[in-house]
């Protein structure tokens, strides 16, 4: 039997992103940008990469600028034009290119239930998700790749994972399960969200990149809220690895917890440094405030 291409991915974008408050009261989280380019972007281009060739986002209320940035804008094209800034147009009609589709979660009921809301989009095909609030730096081969080769060969869910630190466990779903085939391959015995270290079954915790089965959505429509009373695509993602082949892998690349200030902070430090037009000026300032040993009145 021919294996299903994975050609669809979802984007959940709707939830409230308190950790960034006030910032993201009126702003969505994935606007927010890392250098100058939305963390969203990030996000979107991995996909396409990745041979991805449609992509369904979830939005909410408050999140209408995420559409407006992947729409065409012809009154700043014409200005950009006009001055002759033909770097900054191509710029722009890159990203009114992209062909997204939207459907908005009606409640926040967490991210299984944003995932649900894809699920005539997607149909009766495997299909990739990737969360925001980890972005991954891979210049070779992209962390959703990684998965759907992973997928290619195994024909099962795979999840995208990486080890943490043993006081970070309780902010992820966590997975244990037993070696197969290739290097950090992991076939799922069970699984946890956000577990108090003590009840954490490994360190290898998913960071937002998955390749699932349809057969998630009938789960997912008969699973109740589990912790924080959200309804839990780990629950869901556990309950499927008890009847069917769920995969933990784990992807090569640094990941940023973007989510979060510091891995935001550390996120735009290091993006910053690998651009060639603003790395080299922005290295000897930070070799500045390094000298002054973190005194700002140094600086
Ligand atoms: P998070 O809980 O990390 O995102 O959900 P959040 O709620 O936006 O952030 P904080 O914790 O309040 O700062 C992980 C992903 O799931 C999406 C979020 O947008 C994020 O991409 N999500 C979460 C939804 O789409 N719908 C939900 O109901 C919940």
């Amino acid at each position: 039997m021919e294996i299903k291409k994975v050609r669809k991915a979802v984007i959940p974008a709707a939830g409230y992103g308190t950790r960034f408050l006030p910032a993201t009261k009126a702003t969505p989280k994935e606007m927010l940008p890392i250098v100058d380019k939305p963390t969203i972007q990030y996000i979107v281009e991995e996909a396409l990469e990745s041979g991805v060739e449609e992509i369904l986002l979830i939005t909410g209320h408050s999140k209408r600028a995420i559409e407006d940035h992947f729409d065409s804008s012809p009154a700043l094209e014409m200005e950009l034009e006009r001055k002759h800034k033909n770097d900054l147009l191509q710029l722009v009609r890159e990203t009114a290119d992209i062909n997204i589709h939207y459907i908005r979660q009606k409640k926040m009921l967490g991210l299984g239930d944003a995932i649900l809301c894809a699920k005539s989009f997607i149909g009766n095909e495997p299909f990739a998700v990737l969360l925001g609030d980890d972005v991954v730096y891979n210049p070779e081969r992209s962390a959703l790749r990684q998965l759907i080769d992973i997928y290619e060969r195994y024909e099962g869910t795979v999840l995208g994972c990486q080890i943490v630190p043993e006081d970070k466990v309780s902010s992820y779903g966590i997975v244990a399960g037993n070696p197969v085939g290739d290097t950090g391959l992991l076939k799922v015995r069970n699984m946890i969200e956000k577990p108090e270290p003590e009840d954490a079954p490994s360190r290898m915790a998913v960071l937002g990149r998955y390749i699932i089965e349809p057969d998630i959505f009938e789960i997912l429509e008969q699973t109740k809220p589990g912790i924080g009373n959200e309804i839990q695509l780990t629950d869901a993602l556990f309950e499927l690895a008890k009847h069917k082949d769920v995969y933990a892998f784990a992807f090569e690349g640094k990941r940023y917890d973007v989510g979060n200030k510091l891995g935001f902070l550390q996120a735009t430090v290091e993006y910053a440094l690998r651009r060639s037009d603003i790395g080299p000026n922005f290295m000897e300032y930070l070799k500045e405030v390094i000298k002054g040993n973190g005194r700002l009145d140094k600086i």
